[in-house]
């Protein structure tokens, strides 16, 4: 195992009680003792963030998360549980998103700058790299969350490569490395790791169900075990620091293969032609 000074949870839904993670404080306690015992510093809470559609909203949700937010800090510190808090947030990709990203903490650690985006599990939505690329040129450094999650959006390698072109980070779950959200993401999980397309790890913690909860140990032993190319000081300390500052995160793209190496169907085929035709162009 690589030496690190640090290990930071990037993505996490332990602020109780402002989404579907923690439904209370003392949940919340116990999710982060238990981060803690598995050598866990640091935790970056991205609560959820849907479309705004209330009058009020976002500001009376915001203040509820932020409050919370800052009695949890309050409560480890008083335990003595050793692990240090960030708060930023987990957006579900709509359509007027930008308007929205300069609200409290919609950015990590407020930095205005980085924004983690989800997309909907049942497959990425059709003008992504647009939107993506509007946030990048208006000053924005996406982060996708757990991409090897969201369904087929690995088959759209020429896009993906796109993001990455752009300095889009990606964030990978410990949760589908490990196979506790199902064989697809555990799959799909492993060509994120052999490609080294992995910027930020996370639990993606939602409750002390062991399915759901801070599996950061076991997730960082086998990628250590299977995975050696994977560079676990970058994507466990050197980025998630880098970003919460707001600081440049480089995105090594040298190591792209332009070539699908799987020919178990057409669509593959289609595919490396596709990525021959736009080599030039990305
Ligand atoms: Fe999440």
């Amino acid at each position: 195992m690589q030496n690190l000074e640090k290990i930071y949870d990037f993505h996490n839904h332990v602020v109780y009680g402002v989404d579907d993670g923690s439904d209370s404080l003392e949940t919340s306690i116990k999710m982060l003792q238990q981060a803690a015992d598995q050598g866990v510093t640091n935790v970056v809470c991205t609560p959820h963030q849907f479309e705004p559609i209330a009058p009020t909203y976002p500001s009376k949700r915001q203040e509820n998360i932020v409050e919370r937010f800052n009695i949890l800090k309050k409560s480890i510190k008083d335990r003595k549980i050793p692990i240090e808090l960030s708060l930023g947030s987990e957006i579900m990709f709509f359509g007027n998103m930008k308007k929205y990203l300069s609200l409290p903490y919609f950015s990590i650690n407020d930095n205005k700058k980085y924004v983690m985006i989800e997309f909907r599990l049942i497959g990425p939505p059709i003008n992504y790299v647009d939107v993506f690329y509007d946030l990048v040129v208006n000053g924005y450094k996406p982060i996708l969350a757990h991409p090897e999650r969201i369904n087929g959006l690995y088959n759209d390698r020429t896009n993906l490569i796109k993001l990455l072109k752009m300095g889009v980070l990606f964030q990978i779950n410990t949760g589908s490395i490990l196979g506790l959200l199902g064989t697809r993401a555990k799959i799909i999980s492993k060509k994120y790791l052999e490609n080294n397309w992995i910027h930020l790890l996370g639990s993606d913690a939602h409750s002390l169900n062991f399915r759901r909860s801070f599996s950061m140990q076991k997730g960082i032993e086998y990628i250590s075990k299977y995975y050696p190319n994977v560079n676990l000081k970058e994507i466990l300390e050197t980025n998630p620091k880098a970003v919460i500052n707001g600081e440049h995160v480089e995105v090594d793209i040298s190591n792209i293969n332009f070539e699908v190496k799987s020919t178990t169907n057409g669509i593959n085929k289609l595919i490396n032609k596709i990525f021959k035709k736009n080599k030039k162009l990305l």
